[in-house]
């Protein structure tokens, strides 16, 4: 598939957004955006990069355009909050393993955050598949969930993390693997609720930052009332990269909201609160499960009872009034963790179960498990 160069590059458009061909004007804005530090964490721009790089550049995408190589468009965009003649940059090429497309793309830092590259991608994507595509593939370094959210919005679905995978700065790093494929409906296919800030009187819940894990203490309760598997990373600051990457994983695939419990007054860290289903997506059920844990300089006041009143309101809430839509709310407790029990009962919880013998405890016997349940209305 070879073209002459721009005549054949095609004009795709949805009134906004529109990919078009890389002219020598776009130069300079293409430097800004090569020399971003977002650009230069996950992508393989060279560093540091000038305008020379960015005419040689051009030369390597006009040759892909002449030859079989990349086809790469470059983004504009007209209407809120004002136009923007170079927005960035997105590419589809066939994989060098002969079947499946690639995608890559990059948002000029003055044009993220207003869907421009979600646009962009639909409108590359169904072009592709104009082309022949069977199915159109998207790789991202492990972290990267701006591009992992472009990608969900656009409907692909996710399939995981391939090691050493994509060529990163310092060698091989872990990869995201999502796709499309013909005919696919490029709309989300799963939830994924960022978690909503919600004020009380003396905790705000808002969403996890990367910086929180300072703030976080060993633990020092026992672990059968977290009910954590051996080696599984746990809330603490030691930890707290690799666990704050499952927590957002989970949100991810549509399985849970997750809260950072934090102090009102300083927004310092002092839990975790999630609301979750052990199966399915959180849309898709009326009964989801409440989970909780404070870091232990932040235990005996109050604060996480605070928390679970504030996320169970939220999650009875009607989803057309930015609630959950829950109907029936559980949860599950070791009972002799007494202050989760009491927690629960502030909450509104009342205990509906007691299964024997669960837990394996440090002195070689069993302590029982406590299931507890609220129904909207009850
Ligand atoms: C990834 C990138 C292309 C996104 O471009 P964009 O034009 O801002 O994308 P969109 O506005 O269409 O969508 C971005 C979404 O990510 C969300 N987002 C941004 N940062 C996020 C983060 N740290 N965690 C979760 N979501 C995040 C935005 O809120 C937005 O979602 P929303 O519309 O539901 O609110 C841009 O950030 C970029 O150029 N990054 C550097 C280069 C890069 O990473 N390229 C991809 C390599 S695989």
């Amino acid at each position: 598939m070879t073209s002459r160069y721009p005549d054949d590059v095609p004009r795709l458009t949805d009134g906004t957004v529109t990919l078009r061909a890389m002219t020598e004007a776009d130069l300079p804005a293409s430097v800004e955006q090569s020399v971003d530090p977002e650009t230069v964490r996950w992508t393989t721009v060279p560093s540091p990069y000038d305008i020379e790089d960015a005419r040689e550049f051009f030369g390597v995408i006009r040759a892909g355009w002449e030859d079989d190589g990349e086809k790469t468009f470059v983004i504009e965009v007209t209407g809120d909050p004002g136009p923007i003649a170079f927005a960035g940059l997105i590419d589809v090429r066939p994989s060098q393993r002969g079947s499946s497309w690639e995608v890559g793309f990059a948002t000029h830092p003055a044009a993220r955050g207003r869907g421009v590259m979600t646009a962009a991608l639909r409108l590359a994507v169904a072009w592709a598949f104009e082309q022949g595509a069977p199915s159109v593939y998207w790789y991202a370094g492990v972290g990267n969930w701006a591009s992992r959210r472009v990608a969900w919005k656009t409907g692909m679905t996710f399939h995981g993390t391939l090691p050493r995978f994509v060529k990163g700065r310092d060698g091989a790093e872990d990869a995201w693997v999502a796709s499309l494929l013909p005919g696919q409906p490029m709309e989300p296919q799963t939830p994924w609720h960022v978690a909503p800030v919600i004020e009380g009187e003396r905790v705000r819940l808002r969403p996890w930052r990367d910086d929180d894990g300072a703030a976080l203490l060993p633990r020092n309760d026992p672990p059968h009332w977290l009910g954590d598997d051996d080696g599984a990373p746990s809330m603490t600051s030691a930890d707290f990269p690799v666990w704050l990457e499952r927590r957002r994983s989970t949100v991810a695939a549509g399985v849970a909201v997750d809260w950072c419990i934090a102090d009102r007054e300083t927004d310092q860290a002092l839990g975790d609160l999630d609301v979750f289903v052990r199966g399915g997506t959180l849309d898709g059920s009326d009964v989801a499960e409440i989970g909780y844990q404070l870091t232990p300089s932040a235990r005996g006041r109050g604060m996480a009872s605070e928390a679970a009143r504030l996320a169970v309101a939220h999650a009875l809430r009607p989803a057309a009034e930015g609630g959950l839509g829950v109907r029936r709310l559980v949860a599950e407790t070791a009972a002799d963790n007494e202050a989760s029990n009491a927690v629960l009962r502030r909450a509104g919880f009342v205990e509906y179960g007691r299964e024997h013998a669960v837990d394996a405890l440090p002195d070689g016997t069993y302590g029982d498990a406590l299931y507890w349940e609220l129904v909207d209305g009850s």
